[in-house]
């Protein structure tokens, strides 16, 4: 059944070439500024220069060096940072880690307790957050779109989701000219991460939902259409902004609305990169297709309806069913992606220890809530 749902998005989009410019009217102009960023990206590109020279004559001070898969310990600096300066305004400048590292500096600011990672396992309630802008300079979460953030804990090797629409940001910045710096691999990471997030909302069973089915499949096909274009010419301005769009789109709720949801990649995956160090997109790519194989029967509807209109395909429905997951298997490996998880070097003493870690945390996943630990063994034992 089409659920029933509420949905508000209030992020500000500004997209375009040159759009960093707008920055100062986007801030309050009495704003101690914190700016966040990466492991310096944003110093090779000219990004940090467009960036400071919107902001001239602004109270601004930097925080650098959240690592891809942002840990716990590196935000903590930036929070203490942050509460020493009497900072009221986080921006945000780069890809997903940097946008959920400064998400979680927001709500842990405020925060008053003595042990901000329970506001990451939910323990402690966000009731408050520091305004967050954000320019991002790497299309692939969402996370400029969105209120979530997943950060990673070194000291215990976790890593987990965290969300709450305190954290949305007020604005993101979209300019698909800053991406032009971003390497290949990042390129077909994004991409990777963007169709799995269609996927997670998309491929279930059908609830007669046609606005979000069609969003979905448009979002896909368009991956599917920019893909080479834009691993190709990094500096083709049209792919590479239909691309950025498509990935925005992809994880700002919409396509999401009143339908069911499945996202069990996405925590196997975590634990991928929380063990191995895999790269999230990676991670998902050798996590879905097994997946698939495995409930092919209670996705059947959708893997149909995925093959005939996002695919083209023509058979038997027991060939379209065959036929989707092998063209999502040649999508991922088309981008260079691998698909099963050997090719990193997991094995089964990996995967022994995943399943007994969803066992202490009695996990079950999937639109079903089936996808027991057990059955999380199982796809990843069909990935090795
Ligand atoms: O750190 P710097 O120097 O900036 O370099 C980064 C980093 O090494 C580089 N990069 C970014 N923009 C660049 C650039 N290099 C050249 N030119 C540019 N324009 O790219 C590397 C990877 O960056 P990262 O931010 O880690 O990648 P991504 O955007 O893929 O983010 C991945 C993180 O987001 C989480 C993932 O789990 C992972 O931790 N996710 C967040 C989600 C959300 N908030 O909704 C959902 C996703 O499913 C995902 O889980
Ligand atoms: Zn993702």
């Amino acid at each position: 059944m089409f659920n029933n749902f509420v949905y508000q998005n209030p992020v500000r989009i500004l997209f375009g070439k040159g759009q960093i410019a707008q920055l100062d009217r986007q801030i309050p102009k009495d704003a101690k500024i914190l700016l966040t960023y990466g492991g310096g990206s944003i110093f090779k590109n000219g990004v940090y220069e467009q960036v400071k020279e919107a902001l001239s004559g602004r109270n601004v001070i930097e925080f650098g060096g959240i690592e891809a898969n942002p840990t716990y310990e590196t935000l903590m600096k930036a929070v203490e940072l942050a509460k020493k300066e009497n900072i009221d305004f986080l921006l945000a400048v780069g890809g997903g880690s940097v946008l959920d590292g400064t998400k979680f500096i927001a709500a842990a600011i405020p925060y008053e307790g003595d042990d901000a990672w329970q506001l990451v396992t939910g323990k402690a309630r966000i009731r408050e957050a520091t305004p967050i802008g954000a320019v991002l300079t790497l299309p692939a979460t969402g996370s400029e779109m969105n209120f979530f953030a997943v950060i990673s804990r070194k000291e215990t090797h976790e890593k987990k989701g965290m969300g709450h629409p305190l954290l949305y940001p007020v604005f993101s910045v979209l300019d698909p000219e800053t991406t032009y710096s971003l390497p290949k691999q990042q390129i077909a990471n994004g991409i990777a991460d963007a169709f799995t997030h269609v996927m997670e909302q998309y491929m279930t069973y059908p609830v007669n939902a046609e606005i979000q089915d069609r969003m979905a499949e448009s979002i896909i096909q368009t991956l599917i259409a920019v893909a080479p274009k834009t691993l190709e010419n990094p500096t083709d301005y049209e792919a590479r902004a239909n691309f950025m769009w498509a990935a925005t789109v992809a994880l700002n709720g919409f396509i999401g609305v009143g339908v069911p949801q499945d996202w069990a990649t996405h925590d196997i995956g975590h634990e991928l990169t929380a063990s191995h160090g895999i790269d999230h997109a990676r991670t998902l790519a050798v996590v879905l297709p097994h997946l698939l194989k495995l409930k092919k029967k209670d996705k059947r509807g959708k893997l149909i309806q995925y093959a005939k209109r996002v695919w083209n395909l023509s058979g038997t429905d027991d060939e379209l069913v065959e036929g989707a997951i092998q063209k999502t298997i040649d999508f991922y490996e088309s981008l260079d992606i691998p698909t099963k998880a050997s090719a990193y070097g997991v094995g089964q003493e990996t995967i022994d220890k995943i399943v007994s870690r969803f066992k202490e945390r009695e996990i079950v996943l999937g639109e079903r809530a089936d996808i027991t630990p057990e059955v999380v063994g199982e796809i990843l034992e069909m990935s090795i």
